[in-house]
């Protein structure tokens, strides 16, 4: 079932999924995925620059090599396939093997180039480019002017397009002037590349210019340079025409060297309409006419060096609100004239969170401006372009009136997230995409940082416990996890990994090493990467070397630790033995389900050992927080004679579990239940979060886990609660078909009644007590408790009949009951307001109310209304499927509709984004039975899910998982609940 709270991640989370954070608004999306690394098929071979008759040689060779490894292969391959069990994870998934390259370019001829990564013998300087959209007809034409370098002798060009019908091209030098003629030209496809050969070589240094004339189609695709519409109060309908490059789609814009390390500045000119604006990384410089067309043509100033997925630009018929921060940034807020009043939370946010930043990394904000701009077709949450940020509508616009306090959290977050970027990624960027947690795990831990200095009320460093720690260990705990520095060449890898352990585990560790350091130091290190690598590149061990060397008493070796964390993938647990005064201390690596990992799982260099700053309280003392350092090893440590218990990790700053002898568990329980104020939120959700997977993998009783529950009648904070729901619906999902299910009610509603009684429907209270009432009453509605549901239909029907407010922090639960325990009409009340409210946290609200029905009929429809342009946005389709997969009325439906409609799901998602893995998960993963794990196998085994090829592995282990714990833990749990549903 679907939790109503304020996912920050998108929506419609389930226990299932709760490591899934998505990178979609409102506070309720999934950043899902992934797993092994499988090395890519794509051969490096890594040439620089080779003469013809070499080149000949060398094809010559390769081409009878290849030959000769065919007829190898045909002889060596078993004739009949020896037979694995379908349900072992060993096995996993017989995805299709990836073809291999042709290098058969669009002529038939050979490509010559046969590396995915660009040759670095020419590389650019500038770009001067010229755009000329024709949004009615849905085109536009292009010119761009590269000035390139020779960096070794090179007589021959290669660079990215995609999709674009190359018109002309030439190349003239820069030391003579003299046009340099072109031999040969070839686009080959798989590659995305175009390649020119030159009549002569350019000399080392030796500069040059390669003009390129394209033209393409400008369609509602979400990435590359894309048309996108909204419809004003008057119905008319309003198209726009914007970008979105990261990672791989800048070259679906113009041709370009599409590669973060190949840095430059970039100029723009852009043709535009008399009733539109036009918008890029930098501010505008002029406008003249345009050719006597009547027509305008924008001309902007030259960008600073930069990679080319933060390219962006806009046309479209905005308005905007602006204000300037202390350092003379103007930050400006572009939406939709009729949205512009729901932008002013994040124009202040933005401000000051800017300001913050300058002083937090001491690195100034070097560009003039700062737009951030509500695109009403976006495909992930937002994109931190340099100097003009794009964003989901419900990422950016907040109507206090309307909106949540989630959403106001959400769009808080996305804000502080991407201008944590304009310095973790714009300023200093990773040189190859295998190191994109340097982006994205810093922004991950930043945007905590911002968004608390935006509202310290939102008590966000609680929440990082929750929202991003446990979810990243969940999914780390998979034996198809990956390391956060993962191997990536094809587009394909490189946006499956934008995945929890990219950005959760990414940030995670971060914060680990700041509570390692300490802040001043840690902030020092930060300052020192920025100045040394800005306008640059940088690899992992650059942050570690800068870290350290911004230190130099520090006694750790920042390196050797971290490596242990960012190299291999999982994550250990530790289990403290007492024997009097003396603890033994020793680590393991955590898995769910070890029974079934065995040796598919891929050897570390590190052994699944690593250095874990190990801390800890005890009952004798816990203000002091003792640190033990693990150093791959075992080790002991003592503690105070007569103590009760000891709680390790203390305030869940590490990223590892920790396990304890049974009497300590038990000392542990009573301790929660005395008094669980001696342990802080963040260390009571800790526990609770442990002794779940703990009990999952089979390290500790089902009983531990469900008696530390007992204290939550008490408990009045979010974060432990939510801890402790998401658990709990874990099992809720495992046994809702079940007899044991009434139990398992019954005891639910005794724990919530005290909250149930204490919060009742009401905008009062704080950030974090609106959270909980959220959560508690979506609960309470969902495990049937009469006085709460008729509350929630009564308040619907009062909506629906006289269009009675309902405060927006209850807004999820009363649409949720009125949908869930509705009629047909209730349904369609809800889809009007869908299309007709203007505030897309509304719209988001209806689009995941709307999923609750449990007539089958309904929910069936609405999926086939996810694939109707008209009706659903394909932004939004994923969220639409996957919610109704939740809910177990449509758990099978929408499970049969991705079946049925696979073939337009990969073509739309075959262009990357999140989109495909969160749909598989989304669809696939609920599942208990071998029945359904089968099925789902045979149905990918066949089928090349593209960036979605992990997630299917990750779907078939959760799966498994799922059986497993019904085979092992359904006696225990279900004697529990009975003995305790009273
Ligand atoms: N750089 C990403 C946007 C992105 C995601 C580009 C995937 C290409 C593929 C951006 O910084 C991001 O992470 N956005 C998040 C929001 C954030 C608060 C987690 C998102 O889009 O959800
Ligand atoms: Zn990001």
């Amino acid at each position: 079932m679907q939790s109503l709270t304020h996912r920050r991640r998108r929506g419609a989370p389930s226990a299932v999924d709760m490591e899934e954070r998505s990178l979609i608004d409102e506070g309720d999306t999934i950043l899902n995925k992934k797993a092994v690394y499988e090395p890519s098929n794509s051969q490096r071979c890594r040439q620089l620059v080779c003469s013809r008759s070499w080149a000949v040689t060398i094809l010559i060779v390769m081409g009878l090599f290849l030959v000769l490894i065919a007829i190898i292969a045909s002889f060596a391959r078993p004739q009949t396939l020896p037979c694995t069990p379908l349900n072992t994870v060993t096995e996993a998934v017989t995805t299709p093997t990836p073809k291999a390259p042709t290098y058969i370019a669009t002529n038939g001829k050979e490509f010559p180039w046969k590396d995915i990564r660009l040759p670095k013998s020419i590389i650019p300087e500038s770009y001067n480019i010229l755009m000329h959209p024709n949004i009615s007809q849905s085109t536009f034409k292009g010119r761009v002017i590269i000035k390139v370098r020779a960096t070794a002798p090179a007589d021959f060009v290669v660079f990215h397009i995609k999709e674009l019908n190359i018109t002309h091209f030439d190349v003239t030098s820069l030391k003579d002037g003299e046009p340099i003629h072109t031999m040969e030209y070839l686009e080959y496809k798989e590659s995305q590349q175009f390649y020119i050969k030159l009549g002569r070589s350019l000399e080392v240094d030796e500069e040059a210019e390669v003009t390129v004339k394209f033209e393409a189609l400008l369609v509602n695709k979400l990435v590359g340079f894309y048309k996108s519409s909204y419809t004003t109060s008057s119905g008319e309908k309003r198209d726009i025409a914007t970008t979105h490059f990261e990672p791989t789609d800048a070259r679906a814009a113009f041709p370009c060297f599409d590669e973060p390390e190949l840095k430059a500045n970039f100029t723009l000119n852009i043709v535009r309409d008399k009733q539109h604006i036009s918008l890029f990384n930098m501010p505008l410089k002029k406008t003249e006419q345009y050719e006597n067309t009547g027509l305008l043509l924008d001309y902007y100033d030259t960008s600073v060096k930069m990679s080319t997925y933060l390219v962006a630009f806009v046309v479209c018929d905005f308005a905007n609100i602006s204000k300037t921060t202390s350092d003379g940034v103007k930050v400006s807020v572009y939406a939709p004239r009729e949205l512009i009043s729901q932008a002013h939370f994040a124009l202040d946010g933005a401000v000051s969170v800017l300001e913050y930043y300058n002083s937090f990394f001491g690195v100034k904000y070097p560009l003039p401006k700062q737009d951030l701009i509500a695109i009403p077709d976006f495909a992930a949450g937002a994109m931190e372009n340099w100097g003009l940020i794009t964003y989901r509508m419900t990422a950016i616009l907040y109507d206090p009136k309307v909106s949540s306090l989630g959403n106001k959290q959400w769009v808080a977050t996305v804000v502080a997230h991407e201008l944590a970027h304009q310095w973790f990624g714009n300023l200093v960027t990773m040189e190859w995409w295998d190191d994109l947690w340097l982006n994205e795990g810093f922004a991950s831990y930043v945007e905590y940082i911002g968004a608390d200095q935006i509202n310290p009320d939102f008590h966000m460093h609680d929440q990082f416990v929750t929202e991003d720690l446990l979810s990243a260990m969940y999914l780390d705990s998979m034996s198809n996890s990956h390391p956060i520095h993962v191997p990536v060449d094809n587009p394909d890898e490189i946006n499956e990994i934008f995945d929890r352990i990219s950005y959760s585990k990414g940030g995670s560790v971060l914060r680990m090493l700041r509570n390692i350091l300490g802040q001043s130091k840690f902030k020092a290190g930060l300052t020192h990467y920025l100045t040394i690598h800005k306008y640059n590149n940088a690899h992992t061990d650059d942050l570690w070397s800068a870290l350290q060397d911004a230190n130099p008493n520090l006694h750790v070796d920042i390196k050797a630790v971290m490596d242990t964390w960012t190299k291999q993938m999982g994550y250990p647990v530790v289990t403290v033995k007492q024997t009097g005064t003396l603890l033994s201390l020793t680590q393991g690596r955590f898995l769910l389900n070890a029974a079934h990992t065995n040796d598919a799982v891929p050897s570390s260099d590190y052994k699944y050992k690593w250095y874990i700053p190990l801390t800890l309280v005890t009952s004798a003392d816990n203000e002091t927080h003792q640190l033990t350092w693990m150093n791959m090893s075992s080790a002991e440590t003592t503690v105070p004679p007569n103590i009760k218990w000891i709680k390790a990790n203390s305030g869940m700053n590490g990223f590892y579990r920790v396990n304890y002898d049974t009497a300590n568990w038990q000392h542990l329980i009573k301790q929660l239940m005395d008094n669980h104020k001696v342990f802080t939120a963040a260390d009571r959700a800790g526990l609770i979060d442990d002794a779940f997977n703990l009990a999952r993998a089979g390290l500790v009783s089902q009983k531990i886990a469900l008696d530390l529950t007992l204290y939550l009648e008490k408990e009045v904070e979010y974060v432990p609660w939510k801890a402790a729901l998401d658990n709990l619906a874990y099992i809720e999902d495992r046994i809702i078909y079940k007899e044991v299910f009434t139990s398992f009610k019954a005891y639910m509603l005794k724990l919530i009644s005290n909250r149930l009684a204490a919060l009742q429907w009401t905008d009062s209270g704080s950030h974090l007590e609106m959270f909980l009432q959220s959560n508690i009453l979506s609960w309470a509605v969902k495990l049937g408790h009469q006085p709460s549901i008729d509350k929630g239909k009564q308040l619907f029907k009062q909506w629906v009949q006289d269009h009675a407010s309902i405060s927006p922090d209850l807004k999820n639960v009363v649409y949720m009951t009125g949908v869930k325990y509705g009629t047909e009409e209730d349904w369609k009340a809800c889809w009007k307001v869908y299309e007709e409210t203007n505030v897309p946290s509304e719209k988001q609200k209806m689009l995941v109310a709307m999923s609750y029905s449990t007539d089958t009929r309904l929910l069936n429809q609405y999926l086939g209304f996810s694939l109707n342009k008209s009706k659903v946005r394909s932004q939004d389709t994923e969220r639409v499927i996957t919610s109704i997969a939740a809910n177990p009325s449509g758990q099978l439906l929408a499970w049969r509709f991705v079946q049925q409609n696979w073939d337009i799901f990969s073509d739309r998602y075959k262009e990357g984004s999140f989109g495909m893995s969160h749909l598989i998960k989304g669809v696939a993963s609920h599942f208990s039975t071998q029945f359904d794990y089968d099925e789902v196998h045979n149905f990918f085994a066949t089928r090349d899910a593209g960036s979605g090829t992990r997630a299917v592995k990750q779907s078939l282990e959760k799966i498994q998982m799922n059986i497993d714990w019904l085979e092992k833990n359904e006696g225990e749990v279900t004697d529990w609940l009975n003995q305790h549903s009273s």
